[in-house]
Protein backbone atom coordinates (compact mmCIF):
# COMPACT_ATOMS: atom_id res chain seq x y z
CA UNK A 1 0.00 0.00 0.00
CA UNK A 2 1.18 3.31 -0.97
CA UNK A 3 1.35 5.52 2.05
CA UNK A 4 1.40 9.98 2.25
CA UNK A 5 4.60 11.06 2.96
CA UNK A 6 4.77 13.29 5.73
CA UNK A 7 5.60 17.07 4.88
CA UNK A 8 7.89 19.15 6.34
CA UNK A 9 6.58 20.88 9.33
CA UNK A 10 5.01 17.57 10.72
CA UNK A 11 6.52 17.21 14.37
CA UNK A 12 7.36 13.50 13.87
CA UNK A 13 9.77 14.60 11.42
CA UNK A 14 11.47 16.29 14.51
CA UNK A 15 11.18 12.98 16.62
CA UNK A 16 13.77 10.28 17.74
CA UNK A 17 11.69 7.26 16.51
CA UNK A 18 11.72 4.64 18.67
CA UNK A 19 14.07 1.06 18.60
CA UNK A 20 11.55 -1.97 16.96
CA UNK A 21 10.88 -4.86 19.33
CA UNK A 22 12.34 -7.79 17.06
CA UNK A 23 10.73 -10.32 19.55
CA UNK A 24 7.70 -12.02 18.78
CA UNK A 25 5.55 -11.71 15.75
CA UNK A 26 6.79 -9.16 13.47
CA UNK A 27 4.70 -9.25 10.53
CA UNK A 28 3.87 -5.77 11.11
CA UNK A 29 7.19 -4.95 10.44
CA UNK A 30 7.32 -6.75 6.93
CA UNK A 31 3.82 -5.07 6.07
CA UNK A 32 5.92 -1.54 6.98
CA UNK A 33 8.70 -2.73 4.85
CA UNK A 34 6.63 -3.82 1.60
CA UNK A 35 4.76 -0.01 1.98
CA UNK A 36 7.97 1.81 2.34
CA UNK A 37 9.11 0.39 -0.59
CA UNK A 38 5.77 0.94 -2.94
CA UNK A 39 6.17 4.38 -1.55
CA UNK A 40 9.20 5.01 -2.82
CA UNK A 41 9.30 3.89 -5.97
CA UNK A 42 6.06 5.22 -6.53
CA UNK A 43 7.87 8.59 -5.45
CA UNK A 44 10.96 7.83 -7.37
CA UNK A 45 13.21 8.42 -4.47
CA UNK A 46 16.78 6.39 -3.67
CA UNK A 47 15.80 6.38 0.49
CA UNK A 48 12.97 6.37 3.05
CA UNK A 49 12.80 6.27 6.67
CA UNK A 50 9.76 5.16 9.32
CA UNK A 51 8.76 8.80 10.09
CA UNK A 52 8.60 9.82 6.73
CA UNK A 53 5.24 7.78 6.56
CA UNK A 54 4.36 8.60 9.87
CA UNK A 55 5.62 5.89 11.62
CA UNK A 56 7.71 7.21 15.00
CA UNK A 57 10.26 3.82 14.91
CA UNK A 58 14.27 3.13 13.88
CA UNK A 59 13.86 1.98 10.40
CA UNK A 60 14.89 2.93 6.85
CA UNK A 61 14.83 1.62 3.57
CA UNK A 62 17.10 2.42 0.39
CA UNK A 63 16.96 1.03 -2.92
CA UNK A 64 19.07 3.43 -5.32
CA UNK A 65 19.41 0.79 -8.27
CA UNK A 66 17.41 3.16 -10.60
CA UNK A 67 20.86 5.36 -10.32
CA UNK A 68 22.63 3.03 -11.14
CA UNK A 69 20.35 2.68 -14.29
CA UNK A 70 20.67 6.47 -15.62
CA UNK A 71 24.79 6.53 -15.07
CA UNK A 72 27.83 4.46 -14.69
CA UNK A 73 29.69 5.93 -12.10
CA UNK A 74 26.16 4.99 -10.04
CA UNK A 75 26.89 1.47 -10.87
CA UNK A 76 28.23 0.42 -7.25
CA UNK A 77 25.23 1.35 -6.14
CA UNK A 78 23.17 -1.44 -8.09
CA UNK A 79 23.03 -3.83 -4.93
CA UNK A 80 22.40 -0.82 -2.39
CA UNK A 81 18.51 -2.31 -1.79
CA UNK A 82 18.67 -2.57 1.97
CA UNK A 83 16.43 -2.51 4.77
CA UNK A 84 17.60 -0.85 7.94
CA UNK A 85 16.01 -2.00 11.65
CA UNK A 86 17.39 -0.75 15.02
CA UNK A 87 20.76 0.66 13.01
CA UNK A 88 23.24 2.34 14.78
CA UNK A 89 25.82 4.28 12.94
CA UNK A 90 29.42 3.20 15.23
CA UNK A 91 31.92 4.99 13.16
CA UNK A 92 32.24 7.74 10.10
CA UNK A 93 35.27 8.73 8.80
CA UNK A 94 37.56 10.46 5.91
CA UNK A 95 37.00 14.19 5.07
CA UNK A 96 33.80 15.92 4.63
CA UNK A 97 32.33 16.22 0.84
CA UNK A 98 29.68 18.35 -0.65
CA UNK A 99 26.83 17.03 -2.67
CA UNK A 100 23.64 18.08 -3.58
CA UNK A 101 20.37 16.36 -1.55
CA UNK A 102 16.89 16.24 -1.64
CA UNK A 103 13.75 14.76 0.28
CA UNK A 104 11.26 13.52 -0.51
CA UNK A 105 9.26 15.45 2.42
CA UNK A 106 11.08 18.36 1.21
CA UNK A 107 9.44 18.82 -2.20
CA UNK A 108 11.71 21.41 -4.64
CA UNK A 109 14.66 22.16 -2.42
CA UNK A 110 17.80 20.43 -3.18
CA UNK A 111 21.11 22.12 -1.67
CA UNK A 112 24.99 20.68 -0.77
CA UNK A 113 25.37 19.02 2.53
CA UNK A 114 28.82 18.57 3.73
CA UNK A 115 29.25 14.51 5.21
CA UNK A 116 31.86 11.93 5.86
CA UNK A 117 32.34 9.64 3.09
CA UNK A 118 33.06 6.60 4.83
CA UNK A 119 30.44 5.41 7.33
CA UNK A 120 29.99 1.76 9.13
CA UNK A 121 26.30 0.56 10.36
CA UNK A 122 25.33 -1.40 12.57
CA UNK A 123 21.73 -3.12 11.96
CA UNK A 124 19.01 -5.96 11.48
CA UNK A 125 18.48 -6.30 7.97
CA UNK A 126 14.63 -7.58 6.57
CA UNK A 127 15.42 -11.13 7.45
CA UNK A 128 16.24 -9.75 11.62
CA UNK A 129 20.14 -11.11 10.61
CA UNK A 130 22.27 -8.47 12.80
CA UNK A 131 24.56 -7.07 9.98
CA UNK A 132 28.10 -4.52 10.20
CA UNK A 133 28.76 -2.89 7.18
CA UNK A 134 30.63 -0.53 6.04
CA UNK A 135 29.20 2.30 3.09
CA UNK A 136 31.02 4.70 0.88
CA UNK A 137 30.35 7.36 -1.17
CA UNK A 138 26.92 8.34 -2.24
CA UNK A 139 25.46 5.06 -0.33
CA UNK A 140 26.94 6.33 2.75
CA UNK A 141 25.48 9.55 2.23
CA UNK A 142 21.73 8.08 1.76
CA UNK A 143 22.72 6.07 4.97
CA UNK A 144 23.30 9.04 6.86
CA UNK A 145 20.77 11.22 5.35
CA UNK A 146 17.88 8.43 6.52
CA UNK A 147 19.45 7.91 9.80
CA UNK A 148 19.45 11.45 10.40
CA UNK A 149 15.62 10.96 9.83
CA UNK A 150 15.18 8.57 12.59
CA UNK A 151 17.57 10.84 14.76
CA UNK A 152 14.36 13.41 14.00
CA UNK A 153 17.47 15.74 11.45
CA UNK A 154 16.42 16.86 8.26
CA UNK A 155 19.06 17.88 6.17
CA UNK A 156 17.89 21.37 5.78
CA UNK A 157 19.28 21.65 9.26
CA UNK A 158 22.82 20.87 7.79
CA UNK A 159 22.81 24.00 6.27
CA UNK A 160 24.57 27.03 6.79
CA UNK A 161 22.18 30.35 8.15
CA UNK A 162 22.55 31.98 5.24
CA UNK A 163 20.93 29.59 3.16
CA UNK A 164 18.09 28.41 6.00
CA UNK A 165 16.93 32.34 5.69
CA UNK A 166 17.04 31.64 2.06
CA UNK A 167 14.64 29.07 2.20
CA UNK A 168 12.68 29.46 4.73
CA UNK A 169 9.72 30.80 2.97
CA UNK A 170 9.92 28.04 0.78
CA UNK A 171 9.73 25.15 3.97
CA UNK A 172 7.06 26.92 5.20
CA UNK A 173 4.85 27.48 1.93
CA UNK A 174 5.14 23.16 1.59
CA UNK A 175 4.36 22.62 5.51
CA UNK A 176 1.11 24.84 4.39
CA UNK A 177 0.60 22.81 1.23
CA UNK A 178 1.67 25.53 -1.21
CA UNK A 179 3.61 23.49 -3.53
CA UNK A 180 2.86 20.76 -6.13
CA UNK A 181 4.59 17.25 -5.98
CA UNK A 182 3.14 13.70 -8.10
CA UNK A 183 2.98 11.86 -5.25
CA UNK A 184 0.82 11.77 -2.47
CA UNK A 185 1.93 13.31 0.72
CA UNK A 186 0.11 14.44 4.03
CA UNK A 187 0.68 17.97 5.32
CA UNK A 188 0.77 19.11 8.37
CA UNK A 189 -1.23 22.55 8.58
CA UNK A 190 -3.85 20.80 7.17
CA UNK A 191 -4.11 17.36 7.76
CA UNK A 192 -5.08 17.20 4.38
CA UNK A 193 -4.31 14.45 1.81
CA UNK A 194 -3.22 15.72 -1.67
CA UNK A 195 -3.76 13.15 -4.57
NI1 LIG B 1 14.86 12.68 3.45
Amino acid sequence: MIRPIVAYGDPVLKRAGDPIDLEGDTSWLQELIDDMYETLYNAHGVGLAAPQVGESLRLFITDASAYADQEEEMEPLRDFKEAFINPEIVEEDGEDWSFEEGCLSIPGIREEVDRSPLVRIRYYDRDLQLQDKRYQGLAARIVQHEYDHIEGTLFTEHLGPLKKRLIKRKLKDISEGKVDVDYRMRFPSTKKVKR
